[in-house]
């Protein structure tokens, strides 16, 4: 018989302990842990007939092993396949963590109905009825001037993962989508779908079936209230790569990022924008993001961040206003509010701006969310323009990290940064004094070097009729 007994595991981290714990020990959550019941007996005897594990390995000398290359499927979605690291690779496991209503499921029916011209896809949803995305389905393809739904796409709504599984063996399928790991369950485990153990449990299963078969397996995930995707450490181990779609719910960019990527570089980031036909590839996001900039407008300036491997110009307004409740507020929106202090700190003790009676806002245009110190430049010129009431001279970019006496940093990929602010008529940029030439700067863009933030403002703030004032040092 099945031996049963019960443990506690905590929802947020997956942490298991013999008794109940006010306390997760791991991740210091309060009240996460849950009681969920365990059966030795079917995880121990039957679970490698299950997981399709032959049960056999055998060790190979590395230069005998196959697969030379990855064997990668091409994905017509180019910004898509440029966070996969260029295409789909086969028998890979795929998640995609973002949060509700942001276009997770909209992506996902994309690139079933793209892959579906050349391969079978099963798209399981644990979500919304075979209906529901047919209707959506017929959306996309109204925008897109197509007429027919692919018969290569296989459409079914289940929640039972012995029971996909079971589909999976008989459709056969090249792709197969799960539409939430968080909705579906292994009937032999007791604790719910959605919990640490399912949500570790059906994710584990779905590798093995990825690795021993070879079909590539995306999964959609969602994400907690802070941020992270629910189950999320065990997730993260299991699969080969993490995506995450971010962007502001009110605007219509949309970021996906990858976090993890065992196949490509992390960090890359594809950009999209949301419109009635779905998810729109954005190719030159730079100049989207510049598109409705007034020039010579105080309060704006414009930086390059990096975002994996391709430079973006983005818009970082600031406003300073005079508090008007004793207590300053600094608000960001896209920007880290530390960061924030910091810069407004530096701001006032190193450029003698009073800003401790001044409310600080920043924004970056877009709602893109920048965590690269090479935008802090951008950000003090943006406050610091605002507070003097002077705009920054237009055809410049500011990139540089600001550290806390005022002195100014160099951040990595500064060549890239200054061809793509050349290539979108950028005249002028505001950078770090370089110690040591590493990089080729792009000739046709004026570089103006300076040591300090003081100097910094002084090159980019302009006053009427005088644009040259920046020094140029050697
Ligand atoms: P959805 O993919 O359902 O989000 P998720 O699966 O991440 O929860 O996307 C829902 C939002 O996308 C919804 O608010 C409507 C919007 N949307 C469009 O603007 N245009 C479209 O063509 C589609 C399909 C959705
Ligand atoms: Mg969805």
């Amino acid at each position: 018989m099945a031996k049963t007994h019960t443990r506690f595991v905590c929802q947020e981290c997956g942490r298991a302990a013999a008794s109940y714990m006010g306390k997760c020990p791991q991740c210091g959550s309060f009240n996460s842990m849950m009681e969920e019941v365990v059966h030795e007996e079917p995880f121990a005897k039957g679970a490698g007939n299950l997981r399709g594990l032959s049960g056999r390995s055998q060790p190979h000398p590395i230069s005998e092993v196959g697969g030379d290359v990855e064997d990668r499927v091409h994905l017509p979605i180019g910004e898509f396949a440029r966070v996969l690291g260029g295409g789909i690779v086969l028998g890979s496991i795929v998640l995609i963590g973002g949060d509700p209503g942001i276009g997770k499921s909209t992506l996902m029916l994309q690139m079933a109905m793209e892959m579906a011209n050349t391969q079978r896809v099963l798209y399981v949803s644990g979500e919304e009825s075979e209906r529901q995305i047919k209707m959506r389905a017929l959306r996309l393809l109204a925008a897109h001037d197509k007429k027919e739904l692919p018969k290569n796409l296989l459409l079914v709504t289940e929640t039972n993962l012995e029971v996909i599984l079971n589909h999976v063996r008989d459709s056969k399928p090249d792709l197969l989508i799960v539409d939430s790991i968080q909705t579906i369950y292994l009937s032999n485990m007791d604790s719910s779908a959605g919990s640490v153990s399912q949500v570790r449990e059906c994710a584990s299963q779905l590798r093995e079936l990825a690795k021993s078969s070879g079909i590539s397996v995306f999964m959609i995930g969602h994400v907690t209230k802070d941020g992270a995707i629910a189950g999320p450490r065990v997730l993260e181990h299991i699969v080969d790569t993490v995506l995450y779609l971010e962007g502001d719910r009110f605007q219509a960019y949309r970021l996906l990022r990858s976090v993890k990527n065992r196949f490509g570089a992390t960090a890359e980031v594809g950009v999209f924008e949301m419109r009635e036909g779905g998810l729109v590839e954005v190719t030159n996001p730079s100049e989207a993001f510049l598109a409705e900039r007034l020039i010579n407008a105080a309060g704006s300036a414009i930086a390059v961040t990096m975002e994996g491997t391709r430079p973006i110009l983005v818009e970082i307004q600031g406003l300073t206003s005079p508090t008007q409740f004793g207590n300053a507020r600094r608000t960001p929106n896209g920007v880290d509010f530390n960061r924030l202090l910091l810069i407004s700190a530096v701001l006032t003790r190193r450029v003698g701006l009073k800003l401790a009676e001044h409310d600080v806002f920043v924004n970056v245009v877009g709602g893109i969310q920048i965590d690269e110190p090479a935008a802090d430049l951008a950000i003090a010129a943006a406050i610091a323009s605002s507070w003097k009431d002077m705009p920054v001279r237009a055809e410049a970019v500011l990139i540089g990290e600001i550290g806390l006496a005022g002195e100014l940093r160099m951040p990595g990929q500064m060549a890239a940064r200054l061809r793509e602010a050349q290539k979108l008529g950028f005249k002028t940029a505001i950078v770090p004094k370089a110690i040591r030439k590493g990089e080729d700067y792009p000739r046709g863009i004026e570089i103006i070097e300076v040591r300090s933030l003081d100097q910094a403002l002084d090159a980019a703030l302009k006053r009427d009729g005088d644009v040259t004032r920046g020094k140029k040092s050697a």
